[in-house]
């Protein structure tokens, strides 16, 4: 129990005995936590991701040296270079950063094997984990209690756990093994933006450094090392331009009460953060898909009720979505394309950004989804920075 007067706090525990504690200053920028002069928190946080992306790779990605690396992983470059199987957990949005994240993984690291786990499924299940595998640990608020348990169950388990954190000093990165604080500073918002980006940042940063204890080809490592460098400009780029043309889309599709968002490859996990943003903060029921399952069962939903947003990139996969896109488009779909392609796409709205990046198009991609949300839910009149329903943290099952 803590009583907190202007100029001490007395701490006693339930009998009344008094406590000491060790006092931690935490380093706390009264400004961050300010909307400093926009309507929502949201908005700003979408906003400001260019600055603290750069404050979440700034000293860890070092193009001129073709190297990246994040410090405090307290692994020694043999138990880096031994690691054979990654699982993430996480919960919402941090489950869906570490999904994106698996594809980099996977890209990065030969024959590296990635699971990602929601943390409330696995601290249940009677999982295996094989030898040599790390626990990548996701948690913005590093209080979720799936999370916090699915850790304890892990460490239980003699497996070494890393945390990928926002909030310092918190429960889950004072219990993990080692791992990395993302500095993207106080997310205010319930929807969680800047987080998921700098998590994904973080997750591709720790790819390449594992990649570069294996000795992954260095010309693969260049691409995504020039890529996280330019990602902070790339995004600044879309947010600067294109903010104004987006809201004018999203606006137009804020009376629907249903939306299906698909994306294949590394816009599946996109899709999916797409469908969870909009559902929070709009109350539109929406989910993601996998592109290709499609006809598996979603197409059945395509009517007027509905509208369905179509995550498109510039890679092989472009003409298997535009097939999707068809599909829809000829059972009467109301389709938003939001792609970095510039080829023909036939869709009732297009949202195109500009982007020189390839791997790591589909963050710049969700940053558009994140303003399309946005909009959504302001046009609705929510109260979008404390959605009904949810908490900032969860910190009960
Ligand atoms: C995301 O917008 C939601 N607020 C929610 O899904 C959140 O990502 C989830 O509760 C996990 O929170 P954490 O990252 O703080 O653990």
């Amino acid at each position: 129990m803590a009583v907190c007067t202007a100029g001490a706090v007395d701490l006693k525990d339930l009998d009344a005995q008094p406590l000491t504690a060790k006092v931690e200053q935490v380093e706390a920028d009264m400004s961050a936590i300010q909307k400093q002069g926009y309507d929502h928190f949201l908005l700003k946080e979408i906003m400001e991701q260019p600055t603290t992306l750069r404050s979440t790779l700034n000293g860890r990605v070092i193009p001129a040296e073709n190297r990246a690396q994040l410090g405090g992983l307290n692994l020694t470059a043999d138990e880096l270079r031994d690691i054979e199987h990654v699982v993430i957990i996480g919960c919402g949005t941090s489950y869906y950063a570490g999904m994106l994240a698996s594809y980099y993984l996977e890209q990065l690291v030969d024959g590296l094997t990635v699971d990602v786990e929601i943390a409330s499924e696995l601290r249940y299940r009677s999982f295996n984990l094989p030898k040599n595998s790390v626990a990548l640990v996701l948690s913005q608020s590093g209080e979720t209690a799936d999370t916090l348990a699915c850790l304890r169950e892990v460490r239980r388990r003699g497996v070494k756990t890393l945390g990928v954190i926002n909030a310092v000093g918190s429960t889950i990165a004072r219990e993990v093994d080692g791992g990395v604080y993302v500095h993207a500073g106080p997310e205010i918002s319930v929807a969680s933006t800047k987080a998921f980006t700098s998590q994904v940042a973080a997750l591709t940063i720790f790819g390449v450094q594992l990649a570069q204890a294996k000795g992954t080809s260095a010309q693969l490592l260049n691409q995504y090392i020039e890529e996280l460098a330019a990602l902070p400009d790339e995004i600044e780029h879309v947010l600067k331009n294109q903010k104004d043309s987006i809201q004018q889309v999203a606006e137009k599709y804020a009376t629907y009460e249903h939306a299906l968002f698909l994306g294949r490859d590394t816009l599946y996990p996109v899709a999916m953060e797409g469908a969870l943003k909009l559902k929070e903060i709009s109350y539109i029921q929406a989910e993601g898909y996998a592109g290709g399952e499609l006809k598996h069962g979603p197409l059945a939903l395509v009517d007027d009720r509905f509208f369905e947003v179509m995550l498109l990139q510039n890679d092989w996969l472009f003409e298997k979505s535009v097939s999707n896109l068809a599909e829809i488009n000829a059972r009467g779909g109301h389709v938003v394309a939001i792609t970095n392609s510039h080829k023909q796409i036939d869709a009732e709205a297009v949202i195109r950004i500009d982007t020189k990046l390839e791997r790591l198009s589909p963050i710049v991609l969700n940053v558009v989804q994140q303003l399309f949300a946005y909009y959504i839910a302001a046009a609705r009149g929510n109260d979008v920075d404390q959605p009904r329903n949810l908490a900032k943290s969860v910190t009960v099952e």
